[in-house]
């Protein structure tokens, strides 16, 4: 898979993207909300190969590409686990890329390719950046569950914000698609 929007490049991963998923990914304010510590470079290593991996299963279930600008400079990544006819999305941006409508832009490519299915965004309330893309992108809030799982030593609370099918009225923006790469 392989999109282009007005400034990002959305493409499938090598093995010579460990080094930025572990630049990424090795952030604490990156990992926050996430439930797992930073990434040392062997789990980022890990996390890129079963990306590689997972791309020739039939039906794809796991689809995550990387985000860079079009001079290559790598931004972050965006990813689904599609299972049941619901994607599960997810997407994380180097921070000081934060704050240019690049998360949403990228969601905005990605999201089209994922097919008819219903989609979901599950967060941390204090994930405000997460939320508020959510929002940006047309979901809507469907749960807030109280407490609702133990993450790094605190009980926390999960927000689920939904989408039936993608609203392309809301979401217009130019780019092409391919299915090279
Ligand atoms: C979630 C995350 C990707 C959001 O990043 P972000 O930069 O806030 O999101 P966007 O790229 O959509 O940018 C939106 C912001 O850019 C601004 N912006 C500037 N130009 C914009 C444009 N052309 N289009 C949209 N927004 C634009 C918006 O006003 C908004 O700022 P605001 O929140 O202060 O109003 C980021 O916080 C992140 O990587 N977090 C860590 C990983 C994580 O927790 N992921 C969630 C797992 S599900």
């Amino acid at each position: 898979m392989h999109v282009q929007t007005d400034r990002l490049t959305l493409r499938e991963f090598s093995t010579s993207d460990v080094p930025s998923v572990y630049a990424l990914e090795s952030l604490p304010e990156v990992v926050r909300y996430q439930t797992w510590p930073p990434r040392t470079l062997a789990e980022a290593s890990s996390v890129v190969h079963e990306i590689i991996a997972t791309r020739s299963e039939s039906p794809r279930q796991h689809v995550e590409l990387a985000v860079e600008l079009h001079d290559g400079a790598f931004l972050g990544l965006v990813g689904a686990w599609i299972d049941g006819g619901k994607a599960s999305l997810w997407f994380a941006v180097m921070p000081e890329a934060w704050g240019r409508g690049y998360a949403t832009e990228a969601m905005r490519a990605f999201i089209p390719l994922l097919g008819n299915v219903r989609l979901e965004i599950e967060c941390d309330p204090r994930n405000t950046g997460s939320w508020k893309l959510a929002e940006r992108l047309g979901f809507v809030r469907e749960s807030l569950t109280e407490r609702a799982e133990e993450v790094k030593g605190e009980w926390v609370d999960t927000v689920v914000y939904m989408m039936a099918a993608w609203s392309r009225a809301e979401n217009v923006v130019g780019h092409r698609t391919g299915t090279g790469g």
